[in-house]
């Protein structure tokens, strides 16, 4: 019996279907693809790019968006330190999970990492610079907050910190940004190499 945060009196039920037998179903591994980046780097790009793919070879995969949870289960959220910490603690699925989040405290990044065998997390990072985010702006969003009308932008007066020891690294070449297909395909070898999209 369990008391944890305002539930009292819980009981963990066992289940006699568990991740081994969904993956075997699936033959497939389970792991988190995790998308580390700045606004405007192309993280939800590639998110989609890489689920479509995944799909098209039969492989289950589940897109958690760091605007879309912050429409539904996150909307409370904001962008405090804690608050970021705190909408990246509450991201946590089975399967091919792809989050893709800003995630700018190495911290988060690692606590998520602590959370699973060090294997099944996959962290990529989309290494584009502030520069090209900021050309792209795609929601308009760094010309507000150069303007100050947003407080705490990441890049611009909030911190990113950038991985250390990432698995998966995207970058341009000779200046040129890889299309979408061309980024999915690099984590799909990966995937691939390592296993997990067999049982
Ligand atoms: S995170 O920092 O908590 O990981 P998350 O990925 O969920 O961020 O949300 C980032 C999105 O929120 C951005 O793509 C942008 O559309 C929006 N946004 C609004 N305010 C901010 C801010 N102060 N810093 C960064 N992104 C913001």
């Amino acid at each position: 019996m369990s008391t944890l945060g305002n539930s009292t009196n819980i009981f963990w039920h066992e289940c006699p279907v568990g991740n081994s037998e969904r993956q075997k179903l699936l033959n497939q591994k389970g792991c988190v693809v995790w998308i580390t980046g700045l606004s405007g780097s192309g993280k939800s790009t590639l998110a989609c790019s890489l689920s479509r793919e995944l799909h098209s070879r039969g492989k289950l995969s589940y897109v958690l968006d760091g605007d879309n949870l912050r429409h539904g289960l996150n909307k409370g959220l904001g962008f405090s330190a804690e608050d970021r910490t705190e909408n990246i603690r509450r991201v946590d699925a089975g399967l091919i999970c792809i989050a893709s989040l800003i995630s700018p405290y190495r911290k988060d990044r690692d606590a998520c990492r602590a959370m699973l065998t060090d294997a099944n997390f996959i962290e990529v990072f989309m290494n584009m610079p502030l520069s090209l985010c900021e050309l792209r702006d795609p929601k308009g969003l760094y010309k507000l907050a150069r303007a100050g009308k947003i407080k705490g932008f990441t890049g611009i007066d909030d911190p990113y910190e950038p991985p250390l020891n990432c698995e998966i690294e995207i970058q341009e070449k000779d200046g040129v940004c890889p299309s979408p297909s061309t980024m999915a395909g690099q984590v799909v070898s990966y995937l691939e190499d390592k296993g997990f999209l067999h049982q």
